[in-house]
């Protein structure tokens, strides 16, 4: 990592109307991750001082999101929409303005790599002068165009509304981030004006006013597909699916077999070992890592999961966050499982919720066995030792403990602690009565005729 000291400043204050949403555009997810913490991600990677996100007022939710990250991410409060110039100009005083570099990036731009961040800044650092992502796009759009002399300084850019035929025929676009020396940023940003055809400030004016204060502007060559923006849900729909694609190759490469990759669904997170056998239609949420060998069968939805090496979830399987599999676990078909510890060797087979417990290595868990946790109030845990077999149909009324090797007849009904390898039995005695059957019947058939 570069020592150049780092500003960066998201700018998220626009409302994302075309979302029709109550939510801000910035909070709608991709892969389980809000857009503005994918651009947070890239972010965080540079080692910045400071992250500043300028939101709009009322946007209580993108702030504590932000600032519940951690002490360098910060928020400021743009109070009215005057352009992406003036939403910079709200970070002062939250930014440090000694030498070093202040980026700037947009928050509905969730593909912006780490990569082409650094590269920017290290430009800027390099150079002292301003650096700004440049792509080539493709086919028609709206975007500012990059103006250049013949020596690849960068001498305006001009927004594709104040454009002119011919500027209008430049290819090389402006993708949005910009780096700039962090002791000019403020300085710079006080000469902007709002003649133009949006009157707004606009960010994209620096390059020119720097001219004429002596700093000099670049610039660093980035992708289209990096900048893509995010306006409507389609558009999210279809970046969800690009980044999906990108995940399964992701996983394939790392090792991972998807016996078919158009139903594995990733968060931006999933960690999957080697030789993991990933079946169709499997949805990983948020916080799951998955070691070497391990089997999940299709139809099974995984959040805030660790699951051990040479273990077999599903198919069907739910495991919700705070599940934690040990190695050679076998998790098999409606099996819920939540805040559980199931050691090495385990085996929850069939239809069982298991919530706040733990299960010993090697116990076996029949099906049907109910982990009864909450009493309308409160989560109670159960404690299942090792090598215990629970049969099916069991109800574990919650705080209990089974001892290791414990035992309970199918269909009990468990409130008090069971002892180590004890047997615990709570259902009625089984009663016979000689002939009863057939004598109904008979009284019964009788009575229709
Ligand atoms: C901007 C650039 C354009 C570039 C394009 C790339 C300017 C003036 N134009 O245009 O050259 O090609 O991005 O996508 O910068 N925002 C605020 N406060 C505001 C206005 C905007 O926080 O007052 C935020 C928005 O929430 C958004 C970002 O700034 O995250 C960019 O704003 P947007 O309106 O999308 O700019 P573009 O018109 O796309
Ligand atoms: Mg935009």
């Amino acid at each position: 990592m570069s020592d150049t000291q780092t500003s960066v400043i998201v700018l998220a204050a626009g409302k994302g109307t075309r979302m029709k949403s109550a939510l801000p555009k910035v909070m709608h997810e991709l892969a389980g991750l809000p857009l503005l913490g994918h651009v947070l991600k890239a972010a965080t990677s540079l080692g910045p001082d400071e992250i500043v996100t300028v939101i709009g007022p009322g946007m209580d939710d993108v702030e504590a999101y932000v600032t519940g990250m951690g002490e360098i991410y910060r928020t400021c409060v743009q109070s009215s929409q005057n352009g992406t110039g003036d939403a910079v100009k709200a970070a002062k005083g939250l930014v440090s303005e000694r030498a070093g570099v202040a980026l700037v990036v947009f928050g509905d731009t969730p593909f912006i790599t780490a990569d082409t961040l650094g590269m920017m800044r290290d430009a800027c650092a390099a150079s002292n002068g301003i650096v700004v992502m440049g792509f080539e796009a493709s086919g028609p759009h709206q975007y500012g165009r990059l103006v250049q002399d013949g020596t690849g300084h960068l001498l305006a850019i001009v927004e594709h509304k104040d454009a002119s035929d011919d500027q209008k025929s430049i290819n090389l676009c402006n993708g949005g981030a910009m780096a700039v020396p962090r002791d000019r940023l403020f300085e710079l940003l006080q000469q902007l004006n709002s003649n133009n055809a949006s009157g707004e400030f606009y960010l994209t004016d620096l390059p020119a006013i720097g001219r004429t204060s002596g700093v000099s502007s670049t610039v660093a060559l980035g992708s289209e597909a990096e900048v893509l923006g995010i306006n409507n849900r389609r558009e999210l729909a279809a970046a969800e699916a690009r980044l999906q694609t990108r995940l399964r190759n992701a996983a394939m490469d790392g090792g991972a077999t998807l016996r078919d990759p158009d139903t594995t669904y990733f968060s931006h997170d999933t960690v999957l070992g080697q030789d993991v056998i990933v079946g169709q239609n499997v949805v990983f949420g948020p916080g799951v890592r998955v070691a070497d060998g391990v089997t999940i069968k299709p139809f099974t939805h995984l959040e805030g999961t660790e699951i051990g090496s040479g273990s077999a979830v599903g198919p069907y399987a739910r495991l919700r966050p705070g599940t934690v599999l040990g190695t050679d676990v076998k998790i098999g078909n409606f099996v819920e499982t939540k805040k559980a510890s199931i050691e090495d060797g385990a085996k929850v087979s069939h239809l069982s919720y298991i919530g706040d417990a733990r299960i010993g290595t090697e116990a076996n868990i029949g099906a049907g066995t109910i982990t009864c946790n909450y009493d309308g109030f409160n989560k109670h845990f159960t404690d299942i030792g090792a090598g215990a077999f629970v049969g099916s149909n069991s109800s574990l009324v919650a705080p209990i403990k089974i001892g290791d090797g414990g035992y309970i007849g199918s269909g009990s009904v468990v409130t008090k602690a069971v002892s180590d390898d004890a047997l615990a039995v709570t259902r009625a005695k089984q009663v016979e009565k000689e002939g009863w059957a057939k004598r109904f019947r008979d009284a019964q058939s009788k009575r229709k005729k």
